[in-house]
């Protein structure tokens, strides 16, 4: 694997290297980088499937802490805002709350995400707006949460994203759902989330 590559580099030549990695399993999100010009996972990319020879940089349109880090903190500020935790009003049940097998069923393809951020730093929109835009990472997690039938905060979620740049910045080019290693789509989150607010101002 390319992340593999990193290590004996770092290991046998340049000790000074500097890169994330945890899990090397595509679990973390530590390593996304850009690899010959696609943001991906450097522990689930072959060697074989590289350009020889391959080019490797820090994932793009962020600040770069040092050689293949970027600064992270922005985007986990977004994350964040979305409020990515379970949020009710009812009384808590004896047990713990419960869901049906269906309702499971809607979370699958979005509570996956481990946040690597290769889709958000491929966003086009992202790179002109990401001051305000939310960008697709944040916006599948926020998703994920809203398709949450546990979930009781649905109405404030929805005022809270319906803003022509929290939400609407983005405009369906689908490099998020190109580039993700886990193969999510964001680009479907932000559609689901659209949708829901036109039913609610129906
Ligand atoms: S679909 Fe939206 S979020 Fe995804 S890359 Fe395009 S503009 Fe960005
Ligand atoms: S949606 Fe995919 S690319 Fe984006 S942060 Fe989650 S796992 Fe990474
Ligand atoms: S090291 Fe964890 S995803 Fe690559």
């Amino acid at each position: 694997m390319v992340l593999d590559a990193l290590v004996k580099i770092k290991n046998e030549i340049d000790p000074t290297l500097t890169f994330r990695r945890s899990c090397r399993e595509g679990i973390c999100g530590s390593c996304a980088m850009n690899i010959d010009g696609m943001n991906w996972l450097a522990c689930t990319r072959f060697l074989s499937e590289t350009a020889d020879p391959a080019t490797i940089y820090p994932l793009n349109n962020l600040p770069v802490i040092k050689d293949l880090v970027p600064d992270l903190t922005h985007l986990y500020a977004q994350y964040h805002s979305v409020e990515p935790w379970l949020q009710t009003t009812t009384p808590d049940p004896d047990c713990e709350r419960t869901q049906s097998p269906r309702d499971r069923q809607k979370l699958e393809g979005y509570y996956e995400c481990i946040l690597c951020f290769c889709c958000t730093s491929g966003c086009p929109s992202h790179w002109w707006n990401g001051d305000r835009f939310l960008g697709p990472a944040a916006l599948l997690q926020a998703w994920r949460w809203l398709a949450d039938s546990r979930d009781e905060s649905t109405g404030k979620r929805l005022d809270e994203l319906e803003d022509p740049f929290r939400l609407y910045r983005c405009h369906t080019i689908l490099n998020c759902t190109r580039t993700c290693p886990k193969g999510l789509n964001p680009g479907k989150a932000i559609a689901e989330i659209k949708n829901l607010i036109i039913q609610r101002n129906g």
